[in-house]
Order: C-alpha cells, then structure tokens, then sequence
C-alpha cells in the first residue's frame, strides 16, 4: 500500500521511519517532511492546508492511507474532505474528523465534553467576549494561581498561569478583546489549579476498540529544572517509573474508556489517536488536555518502543478489527533529548549548516524535525532540529545514549537541556 504521511516535524520523521520499516508498504510519501523524511520517503511540496492539492497527490500517487501528524489540518475539516467516499473511495485515514479534534481545537468543548461524561478534570468556567464581565467576576472568586486558556489552538502558548491577581484580569481582558491571540482567544476557560505531576497517555482507536501505546512524560520548559518559557517539548521518557500499574488502571476506567464511550454515545466517530495530557494528584489522574494526534516528541519515544507493524495496525483501525490486533511493546526505557536553535522557542535563524553522525549505534535513533537539504547539505530550517532517541532496559542508560548521540551533532547555535529524565531516576 502507499501512504501519504502529513507534516513535517520529528514526530512525523518517527512515524515515517516506523511505517517503512512495514511489509505492507510499497511508497511512502511525506508532505511537507523534511530531510530526515527525504532520506527515507518521497517528500511532497504541498500545501496541506490546500485540500484539492491534497486530494490531487492522493490520486496522482495512488495512495491507499493518510495518517495525519499535526493537529491543526485535523481541526481545519482535512479528514472530513478525504473521507468523502465519492473523492477517494476506500481510502483508511488516521486521524478524527473535525468534530473529534475539537477535544483538542476548543478547550471549551472538551471541558464540557469531560464534565457532560464525568471525567476527572479541573473545576472550570468558560466565557465568550460577550460575557467579559462574568468572567472577570469568575476569576476574581476564583483562588491564586489563577489557570487561564485561549480556547483554540495556540501553539502550546495559549495557557497563562499566574499567582498575581492583577495580571490574570489583563490577561482575560487580552483573550477576550481578541487582542492576545486573535480568534483562538476570544472564547477562554478559566480553571482550577491542579497540584501535581505532569504525563502522558496515548490510544490508538477505531472508536468502540483501542490499544494503549506507551505512556511517555514530556519537558516542556525550555530550562533546566523546569525554568523559563514553555516550548513544544525538549524532551521525552517512555515509560515513567511513577505511572505505576494503579494509575494506569485509574486512567483507563476513569478517563480512556469514557473518553472513548463518550465521543461514540455523542455520535462522534473516532479514528486516529488520543492523546491524554494528564496530572497526577494525589494517586489519581485528572485530565489537563486532550489531543487529537500524537505528541512531539512523545512519538520519538513511542515508536521506537512499537514491535508490531506499524502500518498493519493501521490498517485493522481503518477495517474496524483493533480488537483482534496484538499490540507488542518492548518492555525497555527510551528517552529522547531535543536539540534546538539559538533563541528557541522565541525567534530563531534558520539556515544553518549540520554535522550529524557518521554511523548509528545500535538502538539509537535520530528523528529529524525542522531540518532541509540544499544540495546535498542538511540545514537547520526551525526552532527544535532534530530529536536524539536511545532505547535501553535502564532508563539510567537510555538517557545517557541520547546524550551520547546528542554529543555527536553539531550546528552553530545548538543547545539542549542537560537535565532530561534525572527527576525519573
Ligand atoms: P495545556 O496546553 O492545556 O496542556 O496547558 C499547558 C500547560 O499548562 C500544561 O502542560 C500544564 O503544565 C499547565 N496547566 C494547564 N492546566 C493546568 C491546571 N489546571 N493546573 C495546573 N497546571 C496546568
Ligand atoms: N509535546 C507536547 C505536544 O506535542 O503537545
């Protein structure tokens, strides 16, 4: 089968890497990609936000399945236009339809879809720019630190959080004049503090069955013990030690099963990924955001701990037979540390020239993100370059691998954080 895979980051260089390696795959075809794709895919220039030119590669190269990478051509209905049965009969997509992502495209939606299913998730209120008022009174009856969230997509920086009273009001008063983050603001939540520890969940569903994929916790901020602003992620670890066997059974009962329950008992179907961004309070799971994809870069860590066929999966999601699939995970530690540019997450050149390893050694892996070739010469092209993954059965030695890996690349401007993982030790 030939498959079209979108995006362009390390965790579509993962999931390429992982489908190529299928018995079931004749082409493998990356729109945009980047040059970790390129070497082991056809890298497609399209505009995937143009859905007629996504639609004309999908006939011109025959492809039989799209698995979508990012969230924001989920939320923008790219699924509902290929699923049209009289544009690409038979066609398996993995990924929701619009309204599935919406769990993740409005913080709104998913707060009331978590409340109407019961779902442990923070107490919240949520306003439009109608009801400026309201919400200012909300938050001013509301206790420090106060959580507040743009209610569409924003790139990882649409949450505020702040102990500080004052800036919380102009930080409402921001979202909801559409001055701070246009249309993804104008609707806000405004929720509880939970206290706790940060990780992550992730199911693969046809919408009535799924399989759990490796948990995975992710290190959002920039600095060293957790310091400085918040990024896409700068570093990952599957599994976590402190996910033990009763928070992932208190998560299944009381978070997966419903989720997936409830999006059926909605009329919503569901083919694709869940992604569960979780807290740990006290022993219990609460749920701080739904994701209609997979994270980056959870998916470095993820993957490489998959056996099965990546593909062949898939394709039973796409027949409706999860339930008869076996998922083989490898019981080792992967972790992953992110290499990024100068400036990250803020402004960033681009451009530069990268010395990478000459051989790989064994059970590590280098997932590309923003990178290009220009005549034969891989260039930084992005803010987080390329993702150094190592699998090991001690966690204590996955990490070490990485950061070996990690010493063999080099760019002007590189930097990474140093501490990824040794909370877990
Ligand atoms: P989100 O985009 O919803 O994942 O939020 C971004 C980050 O803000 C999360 O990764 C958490 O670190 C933090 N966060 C979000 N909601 C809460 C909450 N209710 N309590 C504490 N921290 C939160
Ligand atoms: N690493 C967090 C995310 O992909 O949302």
């Amino acid at each position: 089968m030939n498959v079209l895979l979108i995006g362009s980051g390390g965790r579509e260089h993962a999931l390429a890497w992982k489908l190529a390696q299928s018995s079931f795959l004749t082409g493998l075809f990356v729109a945009p990609g980047n040059a970790g794709t390129d070497s082991i895919a056809t890298n497609l220039k399209l505009d995937v936000s143009n859905h007629d030119a996504v639609s004309r590669a999908i006939k011109r190269h025959d492809i039989g399945m799209v698995v979508v990478g990012p969230e924001a051509p989920l939320v923008n209905g790219l699924v509902d236009e290929l699923l049209d049965d009289t544009k690409h009969p038979g066609l398996v997509v993995v990924g929701p339809r619009k309204a599935g992502a919406q769990l993740e495209g409005s913080k709104a939606f998913a707060k009331e879809f978590m409340r109407r299913h019961n779902i442990p998730t923070a107490a919240y209120g949520a306003f439009d720019a109608t009801q400026q008022e309201e919400a200012q009174e909300f938050l001013r009856n509301m206790q420090a630190p106060y959580v507040i969230k743009a209610d569409g997509l924003a790139g990882g920086k649409g949450v505020i959080i702040t102990e500080d009273l004052d800036e919380a009001q102009q930080v409402l008063e921001g979202m909801l004049s559409g001055a701070s983050f246009g249309d993804a603001g104008t609707q806000v939540v405004l929720e509880q503090y939970l206290d706790g520890i940060e990780c992550s969940m992730f199911a693969v569903t046809d919408g009535d069955a799924y399989h759990l994929l490796p948990s995975a916790k992710d290190y959002k901020r920039v600095g060293e013990g957790d310091t400085g602003p918040n990024t896409g992620g700068m570093g990952a670890v599957s599994p976590v030690p402190f996910m033990d066997a009763e928070f992932h059974e208190k998560a299944i009962n009381q978070i997966i099963i419903p989720t997936i329950k409830g999006l059926a008992a909605d009329g919503i179907p569901y083919q694709g990924f869940l992604f569960f961004g979780l807290m740990k309070v006290g022993g219990d799971p609460f749920v701080i955001e739904y994701n209609c994809r997979l994270g980056d870069p959870e998916t470095e860590v993820i993957i490489p701990r998959i056996q099965s066929d990546l593909l062949h999966l898939f394709e039973s999601m796409g027949a409706g037979l999860l339930s008869e699939y076996h998922l083989q995970i490898d019981s080792r530690t992967c972790s992953t540390v992110m290499l990024v540019s100068q400036g990250y997450p803020g402004k960033v050149e681009k451009g530069k020239a990268m010395t990478l390893p000459e051989s790989m050694p064994k059970d590590t892996m280098l997932f590309h993100g923003g990178t290009t070739v220009s005549r034969g010469q891989v260039l930084t092209d992005g803010g987080r370059v390329v993702a150094c993954s190592a699998l090991s059965t001690t966690p204590e030695d996955a990490i070490k691998r990485s950061y070996d890996l990690a010493s063999k690349v080099v760019f002007e401007g590189m930097s990474f954080r140093k501490d990824i993982g040794q909370d877990l030790l």
